[in-house]
């Protein structure tokens, strides 16, 4: 591009808040539809991971959700014992229900994030965990790619990659790791609720963009619908799991929503009466004083950059409550839109775009 024209050939992004899904033929009532989905071999009877922060997901966080049928990501701020010790406390815990999340012996499953500089800890964490994710604010980074390329080589698993944001992105990534290596591509840079990278960098792509840059991506290398996304950071309402979906995402990654939950390893306050859970980014400086997990984010020479902070959320109750009301919102979306599953909603809703809105939730 030249550099004259730049603005004149800018993409326009569009937010959450502008969408609107246009009604579809419904076939099915909401009870009868299917949001299940498989990432990586494992049945997930909702499209929802939490994400690995050191205020969402530590064991109890990582049981509840694969109980009630998603999937939880261990954070990596810690050591690889620890996160050892957290993994088998998920497979140690009982799987009650039908809809849970479960691996091949039937135990809960579990993910976990690992670095990409650390390879021995992430072919320890592997060796436990049933799947494994990057953990990077960008992964359209050489250095971040040779490292999962160890990673990858010295486990021979497949690895959940991202955070990618742009099809050029998506696209090298693929090409430098093999398309059978990858389990899934999560994707958004700079959406997440606790998230100033944009603000402070000027950088960012908004979920929403992400999820349909990617979905672009793996279309033109005839691989959508075999390599899933997720959708990660700004998920606020049942409906952003819906537009991410209907842009071509298989998954939500929810940090803030599942914050609030009991089982969320936040430290509670209680405010005027009220109780609150305390919530970071991994780019804040709380979370970076255990300096375990600094290399999420760019190396900026003995300098730390903030690129996260630290909020309080209100306490709201049980992940299952929580996982059960998007899952029934969602399902009622998927019926007004006319899609009886994951793949039928990525193909069949319709968006429009309109004026921003308020929400009154
Ligand atoms: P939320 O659900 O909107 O709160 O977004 C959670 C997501 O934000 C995580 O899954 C990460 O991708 C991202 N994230 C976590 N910590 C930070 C940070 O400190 N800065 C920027 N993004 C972050």
């Amino acid at each position: 591009m030249e550099a004259h024209s730049k603005l004149s050939e800018a993409r326009r992004l569009y937010m959450f808040d502008e969408l609107l899904l246009l009604p579809g033929l419904a076939k099915k009532s909401p009870k009868e539809i299917d949001a299940s989905v498989h990432l990586d071999g494992i049945n997930l009877s909702a499209p929802i991971l939490s994400a690995p922060m050191d205020t969402v997901t530590e064991s109890s966080m990582a049981i509840s959700l694969a109980s009630a049928g998603g999937l939880g990501v261990i954070h990596r701020n810690c050591t690889a014992d620890q996160a050892l010790d957290m993994i088998r406390k998920v497979k140690g815990a009982e799987a009650p229900d039908k809809g849970s999340t479960l691996d091949k012996e039937g135990k809960l499953a579990v993910g976990a994030a690992v670095s990409t500089n650390d390879v021995e800890s992430a072919v320890r964490i592997s060796a436990e965990a049933d799947l494994i994710f990057t953990d990077v604010a960008s992964f359209y980074n050489s250095k971040v790619i040779s490292g999962t390329k160890r990673i990858m080589a010295e486990t021979g698993r497949k690895m959940v990659i991202g955070n990618l944001g742009t099809k050029e992105g998506v696209i090298h990534a693929v090409n430098e790791l093999g398309a059978e290596n990858i389990a899934a591509i999560k994707v958004g840079m700079g959406g997440g609720s606790i998230c100033i990278t944009t603000d402070v960098t000027g950088v960012g792509s908004p979920v929403s963009f992400a999820v349909e840059e990617a979905a672009a991506a793996l279309s033109e290398l005839g691989l959508f619908g075999k390599i899933p996304i997720i959708a990660d950071g700004g998920i606020r309402y049942s409906r952003d799991i819906a537009f991410s979906i209907a842009l071509g995402a298989s998954f939500a990654m929810l940090g803030n929503l599942l914050a609030r939950c009991t089982e969320s390893p936040g430290e509670v306050v209680i405010k005027e009466g009220k109780k609150y859970k305390v919530y970071w980014g991994m780019g804040s400086a709380e979370a970076r004083a255990k300096r375990l997990a600094l290399d999420r984010y760019q190396d900026s020479k003995g300098k730390d950059v903030d690129e996260g902070f630290k909020t309080q959320v209100p306490l709201e109750g049980s992940v299952q409550d929580l996982v059960s009301r998007l899952l029934a919102e969602l399902k009622t979306t998927m019926g007004y839109v006319g899609a009886e599953n994951i793949a039928e909603m990525q193909k069949l809703a319709r968006i429009a775009v309109m004026k921003p809105r308020e929400m009154k939730i």
